[in-house]
């Protein structure tokens, strides 16, 4: 584990400054570099968080792999969900780099008081809204995690260049599966609307409460970790996405979403956050059932890490989970 926490005051002193120089560039902390404990604490939880996010969002779409409608369709999710797992683990090594074991992160979330993104709560009824998952929820992400790639915290920000590549696939897969069920049969084309109806609302919720709400965003756009604040970002979606929901001949069931000539950005609806905190702080529709498959996943998976450990131990490597 790293301990970059100076011993003494005056080494603290100079690492302030050395940071908030290199903060003030422009440029980018490593984790050998001294940082305060805030900027330490905040980024474990940002980056944990993220990565619990990516591996239970593999639950929602998995349950669709054995019912996806057609061969190439099956191994296109597939490699999709493995994507999310492959996220999960750059996310856990870059959190890992800040001193906190990922055997200590990955606890938090099995024990419940870990949080991650709301959206995995709900539930993927039809395939449809596996398609809307990847074009909403994925198109969320994107961005959220696009202007991620330069943040300060140059572990994170390299883990966040090749996830946000993955994204993009991910993305475009699922506007692809709404497209042709859009192009579809009247009850495909229903299906896909009603999707839309769905996730909407709970996707423009993923780049979390108004600005105004945020405890987090002010000081995380002071150390360049956040480039742009909650409400920017979920506009830029809502800019992004009207002229695709177009193009798929549907629609988003909001009657205020309206262009604003004045604002040069779309105008759209009141967002309900008390539905929103309740998911996040354990009360969505699906919460308990996530963190109960999400043990038993765990638990499944006790024989391998066994195995590993004992490998490493009979060629005198060291414990791969003390490996920061
Ligand atoms: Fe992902
Ligand atoms: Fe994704």
């Amino acid at each position: 584990m790293t301990t970059a926490v100076a011993p003494d005051t005056n080494a603290d002193t100079a690492g302030q400054q050395r940071f908030d120089e290199i903060i003030a560039a422009d440029s980018r902390i490593e984790p050998t570099d001294w940082m305060p404990a805030a900027y330490r604490k905040t980024l474990t939880r940002q980056i944990s968080q993220h990565a619990h996010s990516e591996i239970i969002g593999m639950q929602p779409e998995a349950n669709w792999i054995s019912r996806a409608p057609s061969l190439k369709r099956k191994a296109i999710l597939m490699a999709k969900v493995q994507d999310e797992a492959g996220h999960g683990l750059y996310l856990y090594s870059a959190a890992e780099t800040l001193g906190t074991s990922r055997d200590e992160l990955v606890n938090q979330l099995l024990e419940g008081k870990a949080k991650y993104s709301s959206i995995f709560n709900y539930p993927a009824r039809t395939w449809a809204d596996i398609g809307a998952i990847g074009w909403l929820v994925d198109g969320a992400a994107i961005c959220n995690q696009v202007p991620l790639c330069r943040a300060s915290y140059a572990p994170y920000a390299r883990a966040m260049v090749r996830i946000c590549k993955e994204e993009s696939f991910h993305q475009r897969q699922g506007w692809e599966i709404l497209y042709e069920l859009s192009n579809g049969t009247p009850e495909q084309k229903q299906m896909a609307q009603e999707a839309i109806n769905r996730l909407y609302r709970p996707a423009l919720q993923m780049f979390g409460p108004p600005d105004a709400d945020s405890a987090h965003s002010g000081q995380s756009m002071k150390w360049n970790i956040k480039r742009f604040s909650n409400d920017e970002l979920r506009q830029r979606f809502v800019d992004m996405i009207v002229p695709q929901v177009e193009a798929l001949g549907l629609t988003f069931e909001d009657p205020d979403l309206k262009w604003n000539e004045e604002r040069g950005h779309y105008d759209f609806g009141e967002l309900d956050w008390d539905e929103f905190f309740n998911a996040i702080n354990g009360n969505g529709p699906l919460n308990s059932q996530r963190l109960k498959r999400r043990r038993e996943a765990f638990d499944d998976g006790a024989w391998v890490r066994e195995a590993a450990a004992a490998y490493d131990r009979k060629h005198n490597r060291v414990d791969t989970a003390l490996v920061v």
